[in-house]
């Protein structure tokens, strides 16, 4: 049977080789929602992938993704794998840049999962949270980047609320809190570091936790990282 695996926030970086990975897969039907569609579509070679626009600034997020999903009887698997990072100090933080920093980070993707789950609800599904280590509790934390890990963490106590809101049911919430990936994201985070994952890379294990760890585990926030940061 075809598995329906949405993807938001997949334009670039981890998320589009999230859906390359998808896409290898024949068994899957991958939604790649990225917010700049570009003219040259990367998957145009994979029939399993469809390319729509959403942008989770929007303001009507929810119309245009109920519309994209019109067609679609059931949803398995959501990775929110979109990101926005403001690097500056706290005081210098426009009130814009925090807005848009928790509109990207979870209020888009609350809205976004209020128009996904009822599609999840009848058969189940894996809903899978891309936090950063900075939203983990305990962890180092790094000046500069409040509004960004502020609005991570808001998202990743999200996960263990709605794992505990539809525990009845056979949808499953994890996330996973990134440690360092070489992408244009880590570049404004921290000028100058080398990660030690590439987004292949980080895209594989993100791929093969999405499809498989729901079996062991609901609500669930797990680090994956080999530095600091
Ligand atoms: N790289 C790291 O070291 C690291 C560490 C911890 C956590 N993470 C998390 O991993 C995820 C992927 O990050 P990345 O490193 O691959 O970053 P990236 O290369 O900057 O990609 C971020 C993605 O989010 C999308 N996005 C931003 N604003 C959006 C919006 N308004 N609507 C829809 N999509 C939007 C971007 O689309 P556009 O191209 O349109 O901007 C892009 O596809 C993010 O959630 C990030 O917070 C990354």
């Amino acid at each position: 049977m075809t598995r329906n695996v949405i993807v938001i926030g997949a334009s670039k970086g981890i998320g589009a080789e999230l859906v390359t990975l998808l896409a290898k897969n024949q068994s899957i039907q991958v939604l790649a929602l990225a917010r700049k569609i570009e003219s040259e579509n990367k998957w145009e070679a994979f029939k399993n992938v469809q390319v729509h626009n959403l942008d989770l600034q929007s303001e009507n997020l929810t119309a245009e993704l109920q519309n994209i999903l019109s067609n679609v009887s059931n949803v398995d698997y959501v990775i929110n794998n979109a990101g926005y990072l403001v690097n500056k100090p706290f005081l210098d933080l426009s009130r814009e840049e925090i807005m848009e920093s928790y509109q990207v980070n979870v209020l888009g993707v609350m809205s976004a999962l209020q128009v996904i789950i009822p599609k999840m609800l009848p058969i189940g599904g894996h809903v899978v949270n891309i936090s950063s280590m900075g939203a983990f509790q305990g962890s180092v934390k790094f000046a500069g980047l409040s509004t960004y890990s502020s609005s991570k963490a808001a998202l990743t106590n999200l996960t263990e609320m709605l794992a505990e809101e539809f525990k009845d049911t056979k949808l499953k919430f994890n996330c996973l809190c990134l440690g360092a990936v070489q992408t244009e994201m880590l570049s404004k985070a921290f000028p100058g570091y080398l990660a030690p994952l590439t987004a292949p890379e980080m895209a594989e294990y993100i791929v093969d936790f999405t499809l498989k760890q729901w079996k062991w585990m609901n609500g669930k926030i797990i680090p994956v990282s080999l530095s600091t940061p």
